[in-house]
Formats: C-alpha cells, structure tokens, sequence
C-alpha cells in the first residue's frame, strides 16, 4: 500500500485540502481520460467538503466530466435527511451539472445492491471484475466502520459481488464492497474529532489490532491513499504528517 497522511488544524482545514486534492486527481483523470469518477461518502465529516466544492472552489472543476457515485447509501427514499444522496446534493450537486448514478435505496436493501451494482458494470463496461474509480471519499466510524462496512460484518468476507445490502444496522443500507475499495485508483480518508482517536491510534499504531476494523483493511492494490485528519482525532498517532 502507498499512501500519506497529514494531521491538520481542523476540519475546514481537513475540508480545504481535500478539495484540493478532489481538483488535482479531477484534472490528471479527465486530462487523461476525459472522464473522472468519484465515491463519495455519508456522514457528517465530508459536508463541509461538498459545500466547498458547490461554493468556493466549483469553478476549478469540469463538472459534467464527473461521474458521482456513493460508497454507501441508507435504504430510504432521495428525499429523506438520512439519505447520503440528499446530503451531497443540497450541500453540492444540485449547484453544478454533473453525472448521477445514485443508489436507489427507495428499491429496499437486496434490489437496490443488484441496480447499483449493474449500473457500475455498465458505466465502467464490465462484464466481470472490478471497477477502477479514480477516487473514492471514506469517512471513518468511531467503531472504525468505512463506507458500510462494519466490525465483524459478513459483507467484509464478500468478493464476487461489487455492492452488497446491509441489513445489521439501524436503516438497512448498500454498500461497495472491500474488493471495490481497494481496486480504485485514490482512497480519500476525512476523519476528525477526538472520537475517532483510540481507532485511529490501533490503525496506526498497532499492526496486532489494525485490522480488526473496517478502515484499517483499506489497502489499495494499485493505487493510493491519503488520509487527512484532524488533530483531535489524530492525538494517538505519533509524528504530524507522513508517508505511510
Ligand atoms: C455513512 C458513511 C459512514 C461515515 C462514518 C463516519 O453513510 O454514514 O459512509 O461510513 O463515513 O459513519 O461518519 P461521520 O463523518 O458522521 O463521523
């Protein structure tokens, strides 16, 4: 795995160079390819991103190059303040004219995975394997959940399929699997709050118990990942900012 991490003052901190790093890996995929395609996360920690990238910096990037898509999305209705559609798209996508391939959770859990995971195939052209997204965006659970993969869940077993239901939690939810996580190009990290350290600290600090959650099983086989933290969550990590 190659990858870095930066500690960093805060959360608008955080939020700024992820967006600049969201515009950097734009330009190198749509200068390349003519297209850029991004995971993005739920959660409260990225909102700040999308709000800067709808406001202050939308005018870095060629939207209707972009492809959205989600790493997880709650099985609930487009409308619903629990959807992580909803969240990306009052904060971001309704402000720029890009491409959607939403999660339609309104499906239920099962019917929902097998849409997404055929409107992946179709959009990366895949009859079998795996998809190369140019970027996902991970949060991090104060249980050390990413996308929704939680602690001790079958779904983290799961290697044919590229979305699975998950039905373990509160809202039944999809999610992309870790063989999916782990085959795109950039992996991008937003954790922050003190919640987070004691995960972050075994992820780490300690090779016995990192893998015992979700986000410490992020291992890019191609490509790389960053993690941007901020200081309250970073407070178990030794050192301020490296290579990993
Ligand atoms: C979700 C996210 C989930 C999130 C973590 C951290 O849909 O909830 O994909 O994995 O990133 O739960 O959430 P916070 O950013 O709110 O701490």
């Amino acid at each position: 795995m190659t990858g870095e991490f930066h500690v960093l003052s805060g959360l608008e901190a955080v939020s700024h160079k992820a967006a600049s790093v969201f515009i950097k890996l734009s330009e190198s995929s749509i200068a390349s390819k003519g297209r850029f395609s991004v995971a993005l996360s739920g959660g409260s920690t990225p909102g700040r991103l999308y709000a800067f990238l709808g406001s202050e910096y939308r005018d870095n990037i060629q939207w209707d190059s972009v492809d959205f898509f989600w790493g997880d999305e709650r099985c609930v209705s487009k409308e619903h303040e629990q959807s992580n559609f909803k969240s990306a798209y009052d904060a971001l996508l309704s402000k720029v004219s890009a491409n959607i391939h939403r999660v339609k959770g309104e499906l239920g859990p099962e019917r929902a995975a097998i849409e997404y995971e055929n409107d992946i195939r179709m959009h990366f052209r895949l009859k079998s394997g795996l998809p190369v997204f140019d970027l996902i965006v991970l949060g991090m659970g104060e249980d050390g959940h990413t996308a929704s993969l939680f602690p001790g869940s079958e779904s983290l077993k799961e290697t044919e399929r590229l979305a699975v239901p998950v039905y373990d939690v509160e809202i039944p939810r999809v999610t992309l699997t870790l063989p999916v996580l782990n085959n795109a190009s950039h992996l991008l990290f937003l954790v922050a709050g003190r919640s987070k350290a004691e995960v972050l600290r075994h992820i780490f600090e300690n090779e016995d118990k990192r893998y015992d959650y979700p986000a410490g099983l992020i291992s890019p086989v191609h490509g790389d990942v960053t993690w941007l933290i901020d200081k309250d969550a970073a407070t178990g990590i030794k050192g301020g900012s490296g290579a990993l």
